[in-house]
């Protein structure tokens, strides 16, 4: 599908979907999902034959019904109003503005968002996304895949500071941090305390320490929160943007 020409009409038509973006969120308590469908959509990107990435190909089902979006689906029909309110707004940009607004509603960083993704109908194959169940090697086979560094796995995953996981969509059971709606540092700090009655902690959230190259990123981000907010919104630009060249 061709890019989208972003004019005047269309920076404008982002602005008003930004204020849209952040009264539906905050009235439905839905950062932690957003985040997780932009991520999603962007997270299958492959650097060597520039498929997948951040181009709105998640809202098909062929895609949204692979077993690593469970539960997707919610974001995706909570946003169908939006799109179509301005339906200039490709899905693509949709859903990157989306998970930058819930960062933003929720006390994170401000994270720059430049528009013009294209939409793809290309859905990636099965698979591309990271396995919660594995550990260091398969981190960075994923995300090296993905064109993305060291610093961008551990600072990208403090993404886990908002959310659940819901039994019923992955099998696992529980949230990361004490307040799951609350974007700050938690994650890592309760990463460093260990296990803790009611508390999630998946395989590669614990892989984080058992790498001293990733340990050293988690100890740093649990005692400076600044460093932590500075990392993130330069590792999520780079993921909303992956295989994306700015108009
Ligand atoms: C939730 C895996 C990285 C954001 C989850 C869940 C799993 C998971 C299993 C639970 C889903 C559910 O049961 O509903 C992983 C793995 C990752 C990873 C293996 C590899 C590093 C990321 C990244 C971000 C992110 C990079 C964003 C920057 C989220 C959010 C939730 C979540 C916000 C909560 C969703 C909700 O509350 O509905 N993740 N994730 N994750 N993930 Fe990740």
């Amino acid at each position: 599908m061709a890019a989208p020409v972003v004019d005047a009409e269309y920076l404008k038509e982002i602005d008003k979907a930004r204020r849209d973006l952040r009264a539906l969120i905050s009235s439905k308590n839905c950062a932690p999902i957003m985040l997780r469908l932009a991520w999603h959509d962007a997270g299958t990107y492959d650097v060597k034959t520039k498929t997948g990435g951040p181009n709105g190909s998640i809202r098909l089902e062929e895609e949204y019904s692979h077993g690593s979006n469970a539960g997707l689906k919610i974001a995706i029909d909570l946003l169908e109003p939006v799109k179509a309110k301005h339906p200039k707004i490709t899905y693509a940009d949709l859903y990157q503005l989306a998970g930058v607004v819930a960062v933003e509603v929720t006390g994170g960083p401000t994270i720059d968002f430049v528009p013009g993704r294209k939409d793809s109908s290309q859905c990636p194959e099965e698979g591309r996304l990271p396995d919660a169940k594995k550990g260091v090697s398969h981190l960075r086979e994923v995300f090296y895949r993905m064109g993305l560094s060291d610093k961008d796995i551990v600072a990208l995953s403090g993404g886990h500071t908002l959310g659940r996981a819901h039994p019923e969509r992955t099998g696992f059971e529980g949230a990361w941090t004490k307040d799951p709606l609350h974007f700050d540092n938690t994650y890592y700090v309760e990463l460093l305390e260990g296990d803790k009655e009611g508390r999630l902690k998946l395989p590669t959230d614990k892989a984080l320490l058992e790498d001293p190259i990733f340990r050293r990123f988690v100890e740093l981000y649990a005692k400076d929160e600044d460093a932590f907010f500075k990392d993130y919104a330069e590792s999520h630009k780079k993921l909303s943007e992956l295989g994306f060249t700015p108009p």
